[in-house]
């Protein structure tokens, strides 16, 4: 490894996840998702829009490997949407639904791209959702169905699983803030789904072991890490708050085998919880959660800056002026990357850790002749693979990268609005147009290398060729 370069076997991707770029909702015996009912209210989605066609990916999943295989790609992260796999959350497996999948992943391995699928990326079949959704614990059980049918079928060509993609967001944003689908207020029920999500993570991963010889089993968790707006006492334990419910919540029993005691006691305070005895955890739970794993996923957006609050429930604080925000309102904290991997190494010990997300919304008016110059994007990436480097050099086992995203999709509550792609969707024409970013990432993927000198500093110098 040079002073510029990656690891040898260093895995390079773009990742995706199925309701935000497939689709197709009612096509192929797909049935209604949480996200589609979601979509579908009234002042839920910021533009009104719907993921019902999305990019269509679909019909232009060929297309879209084409563009993998331009960028050099070594893995594609993309996600199987239950209700393709089984409509109805429990009962009858759709073969259409596993067709669709299984010839992708063919395309990707005739590609020479490895498959890097997420089980669940936040599309609950609503006909589970109304049977009690992630707050049932037979939601769990029904989860260990649909992934066995999915790994019956795909198991004998995919060596990399992941489970959950980031539990915090499906408990927190979907049940206790109600931004995402399935659009609830209740704490109470925000924790029980965090248990169920990590309860059918752990019993789908001994699935997993069982039924797949030689599988790679993780999970996605979003790690933000909380610095405190000063240095008082009270600001410090503002970010211990902060960390204790976003991050250790799903660290600890995942790598300890046990929730954080100060986080619950927090909970306790909130009135979230009656007391320090979890009431959703049976015998056994814990165990099967922190069931060893091959890897950890990490996702990273950005850091936040806490403040004591009123009331004793702390406050987020901008710590940078708005001209300085992503789209998404989002400080750009490169150096929080490397803290929280060398932090996540130092405290829980994965095995091995991908990056499986990471990337910046930014609004990018097309220039002449189709031309796309996406300048903050390329700098917001370079600094996180620089990042990340440091890290690596630090000696945490990070074996992999995956840009989001391949392409502008729907950005859940944002809809179209927020726009992450290295290539640009027209949502009109779906036609795809490679950002800056592209040809960018395109040559340090070939360089295995962030500011090689032997690489164009980008800005789209090595345009000779047009995917
Ligand atoms: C993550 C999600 C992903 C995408 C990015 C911007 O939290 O996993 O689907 O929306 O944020």
């Amino acid at each position: 490894m040079s002073g510029y370069g990656f690891p040898d076997g260093f895995l390079w991707g773009v990742a995706t996840s199925a309701q935000q770029i497939e689709g197709a909702r009612d096509e192929g015996g797909r049935r209604e998702s949480i996200w589609d009912r979601f979509a579908a209210e009234p002042g839920r989605v910021a533009d009104g829009s719907s993921p019902a066609v999305a990019c269509d990916h679909y019909h232009r999943w060929r297309q879209d490997i084409a563009l993998m295989t331009w960028l050099g790609v070594g893995a594609y992260r993309f996600s199987i949407a239950w209700p393709r796999i089984i409509p109805t959350g429990t009962g009858p497996i759709n073969t259409a639904g596993l067709d669709f999948y299984d010839a992708l992943v063919d395309g990707l391995l005739a590609a020479g791209i490895q498959p890097f699928p997420t089980l669940y990326h936040w599309d609950l079949p609503q006909a589970l959702q109304d049977r009690g959704g992630w707050g049932a614990r037979d939601t769990a059980q029904a989860f260990v169905e649909y992934c066995s049918a999915v790994t019956r079928r795909l198991g004998d060509r995919i060596r990399f699983w992941v489970t959950h993609n980031e539990p915090w967001c499906v408990a927190t944003l979907g049940h206790e803030e109600g931004h995402h689908a399935p659009g609830h207020h209740d704490p109470a029920e925000a924790l029980r789904v965090a248990h169920h999500l990590l309860l059918s993570h752990g019993w789908a991963t001994e699935a997993l072991r069982r039924d797949v010889p030689g599988a790679e089993i993780g999970i996605v968790l979003i790690h933000c890490p909380a610095y405190p707006a000063s240095a008082s006492e009270a600001d410090r334990d503002a970010a211990r708050w902060f960390d204790g419910f976003f991050n250790r919540w799903y660290l600890d029993p995942l790598f300890r085998g046990s929730y954080p005691a100060d986080a619950i006691a927090d909970r306790v305070a909130l009135g979230h919880l009656g007391g320090a005895d979890l009431p959703f955890v049976a015998d056994g739970d814990l165990a099967a959660i922190a069931a060893p794993l091959d890897f950890l996923g990490f996702n990273y957006y950005s850091r936040v800056v806490m403040q004591a609050g009123p009331h004793g429930r702390p406050v987020a604080v901008k710590a940078v002026p708005a001209k300085e925000l992503t789209g998404m309102g989002w400080e750009v904290f490169p150096e929080g990357l490397d803290a929280s991997l060398r932090r996540v190494h130092r405290e829980y010990q994965p095995r091995r850790i991908y990056i499986t997300e990471n990337g910046a919304a930014y609004d990018d008016p097309v220039e002449t002749e189709g031309r796309i110059p996406d300048p903050r994007r390329i700098a917001y990436l370079r600094e996180h693979l620089l990042a990340a480097r440091r890290a690596i050099a630090a000696g945490v086992p990070l074996a992999g990268y995956f840009a989001w995203s391949l392409l502008d999709n729907f950005e859940w509550g944002f809809g179209y609005t927020q726009r992450y792609g290295l290539f640009a969707v027209d949502f009109e024409t779906q036609e795809r147009t490679p950002k800056d970013s592209a040809y960018w990432y395109r040559d340090i993927v070939a360089a295995g290398a962030v500011d090689h000198p032997s690489t164009p500093a980008n800005r789209g110098e090595s345009r000779a060729c047009d995917p």
